[in-house]
């Protein structure tokens, strides 16, 4: 019935990855569209992910620092409210500005954009369900980009009703402080949104299968991590399983067993929030019309250069493999799209950063000492703590250090790990010594201004081959 319409490149999905790829597509020439069926621009990531979570973070931290961290500088505030509907305002005033400025993006790049579901006729054709304020269509391409993302992992047995038992979407849009809150997951998302809260009043609790937090940090970054959650009034019940949960009410009940000694609790909260990670997500793609593999995590397989069993379908961001962050989806979207055009592209896998946006800030690039030792690399440690800064100082905000690991031998800057003020700024500075396969004499020469907290970067840098002066 509709007229088909015919692309050089469909993508599908307008997340990080989608909203890239089709950008980078146009500005090289190709007839570009992308498929969004959200009714917004920016995925997860824009809608219910990175910017709502950090406007949250950020406001809380404020609100927080407002009321217990004022008087020893020499402000005395009173009366300090929080407005939870303005807070909620706020959040999404800088959700709708950005996910606005990509449909802005897209006109200004020449982008077509399609308002709602794609799906796979056939290796060539997409069709398009409409969503309100977009039209049918059935496109035909020489490309095409899967970026759909992925979506919450469920926990069997237990009901997400996104009010008293929520994902991180509901846990973005509470509309009352909870008194208690209980977390399972003690990953990033369980310790981003717990700071939230606890910064506005809620007991927080995280329940970790795991005996550690923090998925995938450096094991010493995440200790010290734990210890200044745990001042900051978390409780953590690590090596701890979920065995059942539900909603009675307006409370939640969750059976908890110790792992070693099978000891059982039952835990009481207003709220429970559900964060043991994300998933894949292909649904209404109808992937199965062109057969598109699928491993045993639900990922869609693809060679190096993104592609499918179908070299013209590709991959890319949360859908596939890899770590599941936005800048990853991005490079891989420049890159797919670069494979399309000239044949080859480029994302180097042991430079993805990953930050955790609590305060302070933690911030990690490259390898983890668990990883060197595990690989049997001889490396060195070089440590500064914040303490012996003198901007962090001057800031009163001296918690945490930076950690260099390096090799023992040609001082090659293998991992840093940084916990401390800023953090996610400081790491890009890593990422460029990683790239460009900086020694960590090459950074401990380069003059960094004073008073800055890069200095403790610096010498830290220092450490791993010579004394540190500061400290
Ligand atoms: P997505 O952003 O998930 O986008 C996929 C899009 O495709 C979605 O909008 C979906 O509606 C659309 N779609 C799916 N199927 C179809 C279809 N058939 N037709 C049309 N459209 C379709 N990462 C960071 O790097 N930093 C952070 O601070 C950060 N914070 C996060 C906080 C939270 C609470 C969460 C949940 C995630 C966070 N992430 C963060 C992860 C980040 O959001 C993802 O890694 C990123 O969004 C992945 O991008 P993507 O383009 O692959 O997929
Ligand atoms: P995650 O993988 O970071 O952490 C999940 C945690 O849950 C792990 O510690 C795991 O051991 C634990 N867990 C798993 N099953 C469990 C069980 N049955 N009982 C108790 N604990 C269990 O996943 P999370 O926090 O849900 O985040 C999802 C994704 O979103 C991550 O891949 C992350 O990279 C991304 N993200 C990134 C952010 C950032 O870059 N700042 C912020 C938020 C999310």
């Amino acid at each position: 019935t509709e007229a088909t319409k015919k692309h050089d490149v469909v993508i599908i999905g307008g997340g990080p990855g989608g909203y890239v790829a089709a950008i980078k597509a146009a500005q090289l020439g190709f007839d570009t569209a992308c498929i969004e069926k959200r009714g917004a621009l920016g995925g997860t990531c824009l809608n219910v992910g990175c910017i709502p979570s950090k406007a949250l973070l950020n406001n809380s931290h404020l609100y927080h620092q407002i009321q217990h961290d004022t008087v020893k500088r020499g402000i005395e505030v009173s009366d300090v409210k929080l407005n939870v509907a303005n807070f909620q305002k706020a959040k999404d005033t800088a959700v709708s500005q950005l996910t606005g400025g990509i449909a802005m993006l897209f006109k200004k790049n020449g982008v077509t954009y399609y308002k709602g579901n794609g799906s796979f006729i056939d290796e060539h054709h997409v069709k398009v369900d409409a969503i309100e304020g977009g039209e049918d269509a059935i496109l035909k391409a020489d490309n095409i980009i899967v970026a759909t993302g992925s979506e919450v992992t469920p926990f069997p047995g237990i009901t997400i009703d996104e009010e008293r038992i929520v994902s991180s979407t509901g846990a973005l849009s509470l509309k009352e402080i909870p008194k208690k809150l209980t977390i399972i997951g003690g990953g990033i998302i369980g310790l981003e949104m717990g700071s939230v809260y606890s910064r506005l009043g809620s007991e927080v609790t995280i329940v970790e299968f795991q005996k550690a937090i923090g998925a995938s940090m450096d094991g010493e970054v995440a200790k010290a991590t734990q210890k200044f959650l745990q001042k900051q009034g978390f409780k953590f019940k690590l090596g701890t399983k979920v065995i059942s949960g539900e909603r009675q009410g307006e409370t939640v009940k969750i059976e908890v067993e110790n792992v070693d000694s099978g000891a059982k609790e039952t835990l009481e909260s207003d709220v429970l929030l559900v964060a043991i990670g994300r998933r894949p997500y292909i649904g209404g793609l109808n992937a199965e019309a062109v057969d598109l593999e699928v491993d045993k995590r639900g990922r869609l397989v693809i060679d190096s250069q993104y592609r499918s069993k179908h070299p013209h379908i590709r991959v890319i961001g949360d859908a596939t493999f890899g770590p599941m962050l936005a800048h990853k989806a991005e490079e891989e979207g420049i890159a797919a799209v670069e494979y399309i055009k000239h044949g080859h592209g480029h994302v180097n896998y042991g430079n993805i950063p990953s930050v955790m946006y609590s305060h302070p800030e933690v911030a990690w690039v490259g390898q983890t000492e668990e990883q060197l030792k595990e690989a049997g690399i001889a490396y060195k440690v070089g440590k500064f703590p914040f303490i012996a800064n003198s901007r962090a100082k001057t800031n009163n905000d001296a918690e945490g250090f930076v950690k260099f690991l390096a090799d023992a031998e040609t001082q090659r800057v293998l991992g840093v790990h940084i916990i401390g003020p800023n953090a996610g700024e400081m790491i890009g500075e890593a990422g460029l010594a990683l790239e460009y396969g900086a020694s960590t004499e090459d950074i401990a020469r380069v003059c960094h201004a004073h008073p800055t907290l890069s200095e403790a970067f610096k010498e830290a840098a220092l450490g791993t081959f010579d004394k540190t002066i500061n400290f």
